[in-house]
């Protein structure tokens, strides 16, 4: 990353809800249906892969079937306007940010479009399914696995994003139920370090107490509203 940005966004499921993009804690989530440590932990993989992938198979289906929404598209905008000012930390593992216009997305839990080679670790582009298993493009194993940060690993860009949240003046969190650490955490780090916090949520979240203010709506209307606000509309 080159400049500090002045905005830091976290996003998180809530943020795609309404392009139909299941959640994992809501009602009808994710995780009603599935066990996290079946299917989103390395020893879940180890232990019944074609499961995994099935899995992740499957989500990336129903997210290349979807469209972003006015939430996306604000943050595209603001973007635009912002430039290196912005920068959006994203939970998700859709593709929804850039294909509503955004560059600067920092993808902590990783990325449905990207395979990672277990064999040569090399990042390739997943367009279609893992399963049955491409060849890995860089060493011809037939050894990928889905670019995910499951439950147990390392997020990405952890370095970056303590930097970030270090220099920033404002935190924004949309979407995300702060169940899951570290970016449950951001908003301690950022308030600590001096920025004002925001959090757009369709409802109360765990880490609502931590934010100097909360609104509560969809994220199609209150992420507009906010970017309007930002940019003096
Ligand atoms: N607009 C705004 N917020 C919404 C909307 C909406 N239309 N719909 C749901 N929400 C909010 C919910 O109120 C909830 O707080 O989005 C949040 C979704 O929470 P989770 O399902 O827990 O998703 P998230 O916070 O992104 O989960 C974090 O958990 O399982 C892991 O790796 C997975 O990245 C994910 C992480």
């Amino acid at each position: 990353m080159t400049a500090a940005p002045r905005i830091v966004v976290l996003t998180g499921a809530g943020i795609s809800a309404e392009s139909g993009v299941p959640t994992f804690r809501d009602a009808g989530g994710l995780w009603e249906g599935h066990r996290v440590e079946d299917v989103a932990t390395p020893e879940a993989f180890d232990a019944d892969p074609e499961t995994v992938q099935r899995f992740y198979d499957a989500r990336r289906r129903a997210v290349a079937s979807v469209a972003t929404n006015p939430a996306h598209a604000g943050l595209a905008a603001l973007e635009h306007e912002l430039g290196d000012e912005l920068l959006v930390v994203t939970q998700n593992v859709d593709d929804l940010h850039e294909r509503a216009g955004s560059t600067r997305v920092l993808h902590m839990h990783g990325e449905l479009r990207l395979a990672r080679c277990l064999v040569c670790e090399v990042r390739s582009d997943a367009p279609g399914d893992l399963l049955p298993g491409p060849p890995c493009p860089a060493c011809g194993e037939r050894t990928l696995r889905p670019d995910v940060v499951w439950f147990g690993e390392m997020p990405y860009g952890l370095d970056d994003i303590d930097l970030a949240l270090a220099g920033c003046e404002a935190f924004v969190a949309i979407g995300t139920s702060g169940a899951v650490h570290p970016a449950a955490g951001f908003v301690l780090t950022a308030e600590a370090l001096g920025a004002t916090t925001l959090e757009l949520n369709l409802a109360e979240s765990e880490i609502t107490p931590f934010f100097a203010e909360t609104r509560l709506g969809p994220a199609s209307l209150l992420v507009p509203e906010w970017v309007d606000e930002v940019l003096g509309g």
